[in-house]
């Protein structure tokens, strides 16, 4: 199992530091702004709220607890607004800092319970976020990323969270035995395709918008539905107010099994 980093590398940790501070100061001045009609408020200390298992860092989480937020049945309930003009930080830079979806303390027991004790293989990983944290509850986790963080368009730390093996989308089929896990593939292009064509194994944990949104292409969300099943989706994962972004386990349909491939 990789090394687990136990710290806040400094660019998380500064630009929590300085998101919180925007954060308490639009708080401090007593917000009423509204958004569609709906009054914004903190998650934080609400019914909403996940708090984040002692021993572990999950600055992103903390980050978004306390912003604006609204409660809107179509983005599945309470969700963080990335577009306040008077916050001073916004959606763009939160997710380049960290990852384009969220990881909420209850999306990673979700997960977690999901996988087993199975491993993960991520491809796509970015900053590595989300790997950081599945590896802090516990989870083996192997990251690839075909870019270093330092020349990736996507993400704007130095260092990645988790370490980051040098590989595409292709690496997928390197691991039959653990989960694939995927988050945000790009729009339109086709490497979740080609993840989801070279894996061998049965369990796929994806993280995104679905068909017809923003992420992946249709030849995805086709071989998705031609040879997958969904088992379920996480009731704790938040996503961005205009984002709909789901966190979605799938299983292999039986009919659909690889043949030769090892499975798990
Ligand atoms: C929108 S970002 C999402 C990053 C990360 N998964 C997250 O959720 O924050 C898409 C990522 O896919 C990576 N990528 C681009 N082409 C790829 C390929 N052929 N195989 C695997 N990953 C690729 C990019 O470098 C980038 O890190």
């Amino acid at each position: 199992m990789s090394e687990v980093m136990t710290q806040v590398p400094d660019v998380a940790r500064l630009f929590a530091e300085r998101a919180l501070d925007a954060c308490a100061s639009y708080w401090e001045r007593g917000a009423t702004e509204m958004w569609l009609g709906q009054p914004l408020f903190r998650i934080a200390g609400t019914t909403h709220d996940q708090l984040v298992p002692d021993g572990v860092s999950n600055p992103y989480w903390e980050v978004i607890r306390q912003m604006p937020s609204t409660d809107e049945r179509r983005w599945q309930g309470v969700t963080p607004y990335g577009y306040e003009p008077n916050l001073g930080i916004g959606r763009n830079g939160v997710v380049s800092t960290y990852s384009w979806s969220i990881p909420s303390p209850g999306d990673i027991a979700w997960i977690t319970d999901v996988l087993a004790g199975r491993g993960v293989v991520e491809v796509g990983a970015g900053s590595g976020y989300w790997a950081w944290q599945l590896a802090q509850a516990g989870t083996d986790v192997v990251a690839y990323e075909p870019n270093e963080v330092a020349d990736n368009k996507f993400v704007d730390v130095i260092e990645p969270y988790h370490p980051l093996l040098r590989g595409d989308a292709s690496a997928a089929g390197k691991h039959p035995d653990r989960a694939l896990f995927m988050s945000w593939p790009n729009y339109a292009e086709p490497w979740a395709t080609h993840a989801l064509t070279a894996y061998q194994g049965d369990l796929l944990i994806y993280v995104g918008e679905t068909h017809g949104g923003c992420c992946g292409d249709d030849d995805f969300f086709d071989l998705l539905d031609a040879e997958w099943d969904e088992i379920g989706d996480s009731p704790h994962h938040r996503t961005w107010w205009g984002i709909n972004c789901r966190l979605i386990a799938y299983r292999r349909k039986q009919s659909a099994a690889v043949q030769g491939g090892e499975g798990a």
